[in-house]
């Protein structure tokens, strides 16, 4: 009996056929809230803290932070600015692959920057000296102040909002940063999935539905017509805690 035949794909027809298949994801329905149903019931485990880099913890999923590589790599900012560093892992991932791409820097923003955070992130040489370390809050008009004397008014700007997740905090922080963010970059409004989950019970917050990121983006959006969401981005990912988070930068 013969076998069947394998179809080859050629590498363009591999990209249509994922594409394809991601999109065709999008309509399974059943499927995306069980994911979300999945993700609510291991966050109430801190299954989203359970990530390392180079030994250093991020509390992001690695699905978002393979979201985040693909965006890093096509678009090669020269400035990657997250707002709301906590453990200093994601920092370490963006350096390393600015290290490996070439050229770029960081800057981490964070009411709270432990000295001892800044030690361990230090001890990592080469990869630590292209972050800037910014101690304050990300509202504050001197946060941003400093922010820009950094960037010097370059727009080659990729930014992560991942701090306080109240819809009155983030629509503050997408009217400060938004404006640095130039053409065919990125802005990633972090942790929207809180808009679509029932409340923890483990952990309680100020925030949640109606008072999200997604609430407040979705109000910015009404405003903004500068961002739009990269849906070839978000059709993948399945597991994620930005959807609808994705913005690609149109216009100047
Ligand atoms: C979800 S964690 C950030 C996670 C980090 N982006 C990562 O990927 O590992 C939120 C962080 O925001 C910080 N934060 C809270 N309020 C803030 C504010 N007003 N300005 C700057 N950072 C703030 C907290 O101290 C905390 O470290």
């Amino acid at each position: 009996m013969s076998e069947p035949q394998k179809k080859m794909y050629s590498r363009a027809e591999f990209e249509q056929l994922r594409k394809d298949e991601a999109a065709r994801m999008v309509g399974d329905k059943k499927l995306w809230a069980d994911a979300l149903d999945v993700k609510y019931r291991a966050g109430e485990y801190f299954w989203i803290h359970q990530t390392n880099w180079l030994g250093e913890p991020c509390l992001q999923l690695p699905q978002d932070m393979f979201a985040m590589q693909e965006i890093i790599f096509n678009t090669k900012p020269r400035y990657i600015i997250e707002v709301g560093t906590a453990w200093g892992g994601s920092l370490l991932f963006y350096s390393t692959l600015l290290e490996i791409l070439g050229g770029g820097e960081i800057i981490g923003i964070d009411i709270y920057i432990p000295d001892d955070l800044k030690a361990r992130i230090a001890s990592y040489g080469k990869l630590s000296e292209r972050i800037h370390w910014l101690d304050g809050s990300s509202i504050d008009p001197a946060t941003v102040e400093k922010v820009n004397k950094i960037t010097g008014g370059s727009r080659e700007v990729m930014i992560l909002l991942d701090s306080h997740h109240t819809h009155d905090h983030v629509i503050q922080e997408l009217n400060l940063y938004s404006p640095l963010v130039g053409k065919g970059y990125y802005l990633i409004c972090g942790d929207t999935t809180i808009e679509y989950q029932p409340e923890s019970k483990v952990r309680l917050r100020p925030w949640g539905k109606g008072n999200s990121p997604k609430s407040a983006l979705d109000a910015f959006m009404k405003t903004n017509d500068r961002f739009a969401v990269d849906t070839l981005i978000e059709n993948k990912l399945l597991l994620t805690n930005n959807p609808g988070g994705y913005l690609k930068c149109l216009k100047d």
